[in-house]
């Protein structure tokens, strides 16, 4: 599979799922921006078979390795960049989550999902947009989960895809800052993640993040459909490194704070 039609395919899933996101697209478009991916970022459980060790094959396959690697132990969670190794293309940032640390009960219910899930579903790049890989669960498995972890509930309604984009603040013409651009989205009416400031980051991190809130979206349970915060669309701006390129990696406290876009509570707030 080509790199841009892997991209063209996950943004077409993305924006279903976070319409905000073309809307804000398109305005910049409506600016004479040429808008550039900075990065996508994916979520999954460490088990068989969609654990990042054999989902991020697809990624090698399409030409990407690893660069760095994360740790969130707050949100028990583990990830990896990757960078392309042949071609300017996105960066990609893959997490999953360490369901051994988390009660017996949580990990029987996420066993259970994954025990339902394909095993060939790792075996091409469309398990990247694939959605569900289980039924769909029913509302107390969502709020079971997300009384642990908000990143689980959401993996385990809306399933394999993107969940966020992201802006390369630096390819913009009619932007000087992240800060700018920042006020610009939310002049258009569009709510920002406030967790940990509006803005994350700093030119000493050699990364600066936004990020708008993820939008609400009807999804279906196994016991009706509830409105439920889903993707949103972040928003970064990248510092020269030492020895003059651009840095390419992620910043952890940044990250941190960028993971409670899809948080209920925020959505909820705003
Ligand atoms: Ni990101």
């Amino acid at each position: 599979m080509r790199t841009n039609d892997f991209f063209d395919s996950l943004w077409t899933d993305f924006v279903a799922m976070a319409p905000t996101a073309a809307d804000i697209r398109r305005r910049l478009e409506e600016r004479g921006e040429r808008v550039v991916n900075d990065h996508v970022a994916f979520r999954t459980f460490d088990l068989a078979p969609i654990n990042l060790n054999a989902l991020e094959q697809q990624l090698f396959a399409l030409g990407y390795r690893r660069d760095a690697a994360y740790m969130f132990l707050d949100k028990k969670l583990r990830a990896y960049g990757y960078v392309h190794t042949r071609q300017a293309a996105p960066r990609i940032f893959l997490s999953e989550l360490i369901t051994g640390m988390f009660s017996r009960r949580f990990q029987e219910l996420v066993g259970n999902l994954c025990a339902e899930i394909d095993p060939a579903i790792a075996s091409t790049p469309a398990v990247f947009w694939h959605g569900l890989p289980w039924s769909p669960v029913d509302i107390e498995t969502y709020e079971t989960l997300a009384a642990e972890s908000e990143y689980a509930a959401w993996l385990a309604a809306l399933g394999l895809r993107p969940n966020h984009f992201t802006v390369h603040v630096n390819a913009l013409e009619g932007f000087a800052s992240l800060e700018e651009l920042l006020a610009f989205v939310e002049s258009e009416g569009y709510a920002l993640n406030t967790s940990g400031g509006r803005l994350k980051g700093s030119p000493e991190s050699l990364l600066e993040q936004g990020s708008t809130l993820a939008d609400r979206v009807p999804v279906q349970f196994a016991d009706g459909e509830r409105v439920i915060p889903t993707c949103y669309y972040e928003f970064a701006k990248r510092y020269r490194a030492e020895g003059g390129g651009l840095y390419e990696g992620f910043v952890a406290t940044s990250a941190d704070r960028i993971f409670e876009s899809t948080d209920r509570e925020l959505a909820k707030a705003s």
